[in-house]
Parts: structure tokens; sequence; C-alpha cells
């Protein structure tokens, strides 16, 4: 396998704009991400989330290498993923906002503390438990993989989805999958 540097030349792939328009029409499915270390509570909003192996049980997401979480999660062990309800946009909103600290984040909104002292949002639509099981490179964003020790699904509901910009619940049922 070639390694990312031999196979990229800078200038080469379409340009950002370009790319981003054509992301847009993929629907994400949105999570929050929490973790917590000696600076405190930490989250972000991620729309990266997909799970990635059965046996081991591994999920993974990308977290951009330029932005204030990035190191403090690449250097955690645990960090949870909680997969919003469809009235909790708001969340979403809130941990992708850049000028609040953590502490500003979590101020606001009800949370529990897990038994490895990590944040856990109340009423999300599932939760996954994970300690990281590896970390790659992905150009500019960094690939947690996480080993999922425990999954909650506390709640009923639906989730919220991303698409062009805005927040979406589920759409209309087209077919059951055979
Ligand atoms: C729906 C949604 C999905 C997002 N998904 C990701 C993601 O997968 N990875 C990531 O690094 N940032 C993602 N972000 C952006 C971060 O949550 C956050 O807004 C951003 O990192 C703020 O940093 P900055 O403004 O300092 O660059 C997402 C934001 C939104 C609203």
């Amino acid at each position: 396998m070639k390694s990312e540097q031999t196979k990229y030349l800078k200038g080469q792939g379409v340009d950002t704009d370009r790319f981003i328009s054509g992301m847009r029409h993929v629907p994400t499915v949105v999570t929050v991400v929490t973790m917590a270390d000696d600076a405190g509570n930490w989250g972000i909003t991620i729309g990266s989330f997909v799970s990635l192996s059965l046996d081991p049980p591994l999920i993974c997401f990308n977290v951009q290498k330029t932005i204030a979480i990035h190191d403090a999660i690449v250097d955690t062990d645990h960090f949870i993923v909680h997969v919003l309800r469809e009235d909790q946009a708001n969340l979403s909103d809130l941990f992708a906002r850049s000028d609040l600290s953590g502490e500003e984040q979590f101020e606001s909104i009800e949370y529990e503390v897990s038994e490895k002292g990590l944040p856990v949002l109340k009423d999300a639509l599932t939760t996954f438990h994970c300690s990281q099981y590896n970390l790659l490179p992905g150009g500019d964003h960094s690939i947690l993989i996480g080993l999922v020790e425990r999954v909650s699904n506390g709640n009923p509901g639906r989730p919220v989805v991303y698409h062009q910009r805005a927040y979406h619940g589920i759409g209309r049922h087209i077919a059951d999958h055979h």
C-alpha cells in the first residue's frame, strides 16, 4: 500500500469548494463525542461517525487537526459517542461552537458523569462508550478508532440527520431492505 504522502502531490485533487458542495449531498448522523482530561470536560459535534468492524466491535470518526480538542482526544484513552435525538439539534450547534470553552459548553446543559469520569449527555438516542483502539492519519484530519466497551440504548426516539447545512428528521419510508 502506498503511503498517504507518496500518493498525493499538493494541488492534485478537486478544489475544496467543489468537494464541499458534493459532500453537502451526503446526509450524516449527528453525534457529540465527549471526553475529559486534566483541563476538564471536552465535547465536539461529529458527523463522520461510522461503524468499522464487528469483531472486534469498532467505530471511527475524523477530527480536524487544527481544532482545540484534537490534541486532547488523540491523547485520551476513553471517549463517548452520543447519537443525538431529533429534538437535540441544539446540542449539535452548542458543541460545534469554537468560541466557547469546554467548561462554558457543559455549564449550560444537563449531563451525568460515567464511572470513568467522562461527561454523559442526558437523553441521547444511544451512546457508545469507547476506549481508543487506534489513530490513523487522514489528510488534515486524524482518524480515531474506538473499541466499543458499552452501548446504552436508553431512550426512544429518532436521530437527527445533517443534510445541506441543516438538521432534519428521518424522511418517508421508501422500501424494506431485502
Ligand atoms: C453537523 C456537524 C458535523 C461535524 N462533523 C465534524 C467531524 O466529523 N469532524 C470534525 O473535525 N469537525 C466536525 N464538525 C465541526 C466541529 O464540530 C466544530 O464546529 C469545529 O471543529 C469548530 O472548530 P473551529 O471553528 O475552531 O475550526 C462538525 C460540525 C457540525 C455542525
